[in-house]
């Protein structure tokens, strides 16, 4: 890690506000953005267009080393995914992708092949990182570690929402048990468990909307870092 090159990481479970708050302080800061959980969902998808297995493990560990995946910024989402020259966005953020890319981050092997592609995304001027692990495992040196929380119910709603918004249709039971046992998961899993990295600022998202959110997390960004030496 290049410890002149800032990092801020966000990790928590989904529904918590991650990706909206990720990308709202890339753009305030003008920093490189690196949605890890889209990295997970790409394979989920790869695996299931060639007909990979996700518990074959070397299998998926060979499709993420073959990876051509690129981000572009965008107004309306975090970022545009763009796989083999395709905006595979929509189609990777249906409950399918998200849990069979949780399947399959549950494989060292797999977290390994990616391990090196994620820190690549530590570019000046600076980064923000969106994921699981990425202050646990990915950016240990990180000058900001934020874990994001809510409760449950909640995360369930705002995930309905947001699915809803994109035309993506399901049952909010089965949401709610998906997300369950997605948490179960990704907190019970051998390799990188999610899990608050040491020294994180835990933020308990429950009961704010997402501006209260982004100005308590840039308050403690502007704390932390020196940003007329640093902002672009
Ligand atoms: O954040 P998102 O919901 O897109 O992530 C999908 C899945 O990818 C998560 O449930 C988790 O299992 C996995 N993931 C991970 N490590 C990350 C990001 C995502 O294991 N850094």
């Amino acid at each position: 890690m290049q410890a002149d090159i800032p990092v801020v990481t966000i990790d928590g479970p989904s529904g918590t506000g991650k990706g909206t708050l990720c990308s709202r302080i890339s753009r305030w800061l003008d920093w490189n953005l690196l949605d890890s959980g889209a990295l997970y969902r790409i394979l989920a998808l790869l695996a299931q267009q060639q007909q990979v297995p996700v518990a074959d493990a070397a299998g998926v560990a060979a499709l993420a080393r073959d990876l051509n995946v690129r981000f572009m910024a965008a107004d309306d989402e975090p970022v545009k995914v763009i796989l083999d020259g395709k905006d595979v966005g929509s189609r990777i953020r249906q409950e399918d992708c998200g849990n069979a890319a949780s399947s399959l981050a549950e494989h060292g092997i797999v977290r390994a092949a990616i391990l090196g592609w994620q820190r690549s995304f530590q570019q000046p001027p600076g980064l923000v990182a969106d994921g699981r692990d990425m202050g646990t495992v990915v950016f240990p040196g990180a000058g900001l570690k934020v874990f994001l929380t809510a409760n449950p119910q909640v995360r369930a709603k705002r995930r309905y929402k947001q699915l809803n918004v994109k035309g993506i249709n399901v049952k909010f039971a089965d949401l709610v048990g998906s997300i369950a046992e997605r948490d179960k998961r990704d907190k019970q899993r051998i390799h990188s468990p999610l899990k608050p990295a040491d020294g994180a600022v835990v933020v308990d998202t429950s009961d704010s909307g997402i501006d209260d959110v982004f100005t308590q997390v840039a308050a403690i960004i502007e704390k932390r870092f020196d940003l007329s030496a640093i902002r672009s």
